[in-house]
């Protein structure tokens, strides 16, 4: 048997029928005042049914500001939860565990300098994921790449302030370190997961391959006193050399950003996260084969691969 259809338990309570976790993915559907439809809730029932163990739900704004993005779901009232409440319930109907993934643009709409009072977006985070809980959602993914908020604190190039939350690494890391530990006043830390990508470089993400080091070495240290239910390691932005489609091609890393040769996120952080003992499962995604994850579970690299455009299929009731 395939050792993606091994059940896990992800932190302590979220029981999982199989390895095989869906990846966040904006669908552009909750056209009800950026409320999910019953349609938003059959896709991702679909999943489910056709025996997704863990979907993570599309990212999902925690305050107005993004919410602009057409179609896209936001979390901050009581009739948000309420509707994301519809689809918890088709999940689990179907056996399947879903996570919320709040989300805040940060860069992709404003410069992070200008933000005055960091606190009030953590204060936002929090809120959201309050709601999130109301919700029935089963834990959290928070999501810390793509260049948005969380992101945007922890690159050098974006983060120009000059208080306590810019400047050294651990200042740069701050800001997303005092989000997660707001979320997990909320639902503890068990429940919570991170999605970080070192190597990225969609929205103008890249960085040298010196500072991802520095900054990795912190933030995944600092992670793992925090006894998280899980760390998803994304490697986009190096070369995997198999482009699934258009959607995310990888180019060339200018000089000054390169990459050392065969180099792979997994292979320089995997151990800081998976290791005998350790009670923070290690999640891996982008471009992951069937067959490649497999063999990392197998191997005992991994606890759990995630695929995203795998699941942009149409399923066949
Ligand atoms: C259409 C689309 C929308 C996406 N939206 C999100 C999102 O909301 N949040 C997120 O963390 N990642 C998002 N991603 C990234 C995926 O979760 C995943 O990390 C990426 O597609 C790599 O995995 P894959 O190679 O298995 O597709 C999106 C990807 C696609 C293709």
């Amino acid at each position: 048997m395939s050792h993606l259809l091994q059940p896990i338990t992800i932190g302590d309570t979220i029981h999982l029928r199989n390895r095989v976790c869906m990846g966040s993915m904006t669908r552009n559907r909750c056209t009800d005042h950026s409320k999910p439809t019953p349609t938003v809730a059959t896709h991702y029932a679909d999943r489910a049914r056709d025996g997704t163990g863990l979907i993570v739900a599309e990212g999902t704004f925690i305050c107005p500001h993004g919410a602009e993005w057409p179609n896209a779901p936001v979390m901050f009232d009581k009739s948000h939860s309420v509707a994301w409440k519809m689809v918890t319930d088709a999940v689990h109907r179907e056996g399947g565990k879903i996570l919320f993934q709040p989300w805040h643009p940060g860069g992709y709409t404003e410069n992070i300098t200008e933000i005055k009072d960091p606190k009030a977006i953590i204060e936002q985070f929090r809120q959201s994921v309050v709601l999130a809980k109301e919700a029935g959602f089963d834990g959290i993914e928070l999501l810390s790449q793509g260049g948005y908020l969380l992101h945007n604190f922890l690159c050098s190039h974006s983060n120009l302030r000059t208080d306590e939350y810019g400047g050294s690494v651990e200042n740069r890391c701050r800001f997303p370190l005092e989000v997660l530990d707001a979320i997990i006043s909320v639902w503890g830390p068990r429940a919570v997961g991170i999605k970080i990508c070192p190597s990225d470089d969609y929205n103008d993400t890249m960085v040298s391959y010196e500072e991802l080091s520095e900054t990795y070495n912190y933030f995944i240290q600092a992670l793992m006193t925090r006894n998280l239910g899980f760390i998803n390691l994304s490697r986009r932005g190096y070369d995997v050399g198999r482009n699934q489609d258009e959607f995310f091609v990888s180019k060339p890393r200018p000089a000054q950003y390169a990459l050392p040769p065969n180099y792979e996120p997994l292979k320089q952080f995997g151990h800081m996260i998976k290791y005998p003992g350790s009670t923070t499962a290690l999640m891996v995604n982008h471009e992951y084969t069937f067959q490649e994850a497999d063999h990392l579970v197998k191997s005992g690299l991994i606890d759990m691969p995630q695929f995203a455009r795998p699941f942009i299929y149409n399923p066949v009731r």
